[in-house]
């Protein structure tokens, strides 16, 4: 079985993805990585060089063939995967896979994402926490409605990275 983790940026995808892979002993995939090397571009550089359409049908590509070849695969998407070209359907529909919302609060967010944004390139240009605090607000409702079909869902506010990972394992197994 692989688990797929989705949320926001900044949710924690990469770090209890990790933490999960070591506990259960499964390999562990990280999306935009996998896209980064098959593109040999980091994602940065593709929103840049082709634009976020381009990156999309990308995203959406490399997702079918990551999931057609884990097996007993932790995989980490990226913050939007869910929300574009029936990516979400795949994942739901996918017998092998089960899916597990990190979800993350707007506050907690805003604190993690304002000191690392200028790496991710859909929120690079917001200069004060006021900016960012309202994109992510608007975001986080249009995506929560991809989000919220996962599987489970994992509240992470105020828990450490083992208790995430521990309650992710009890709804899964
Ligand atoms: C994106 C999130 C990023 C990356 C790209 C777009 C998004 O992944 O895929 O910058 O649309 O939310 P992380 O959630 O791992 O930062």
């Amino acid at each position: 079985m692989n688990i797929v983790l989705i949320g926001y940026m900044g949710s924690g995808k990469s770090l209890i993805g990790r933490d999960l892979a070591r506990k259960l002993k499964f390999d562990y995939l990280d999306l935009d990585n996998f896209i980064e090397i098959q593109e040999k571009k980091k994602i940065s550089e593709i929103f840049a060089d082709k634009g976020e359409i381009y990156f999309r049908n990308k995203e959406s590509f490399y997702l079918k063939v990551v999931l057609e070849e884990s097996k007993n695969t932790i995989i980490s998407l990226g913050g939007g995967t869910p929300c574009f070209a029936g990516n979400l359907e795949n994942i739901v529909r996918d017998e092998n896979s089960k899916s597990v919302y990190l979800q993350t609060s707007l506050d907690e967010l805003v604190l993690r994402l304002f000191a690392e944004r200028k790496k991710r390139p859909l929120i690079s240009h917001l200069n004060s926490k006021e900016k960012l605090n309202d994109f992510i607000r608007k975001h986080l409702f249009e995506r929560s409605f991809y989000y919220n079909q996962a599987d489970y869902k994992v509240i992470t506010d105020k828990k450490d990275p083992n208790q995430i990972s521990e309650e992710c394992m009890s709804l899964l197994f």
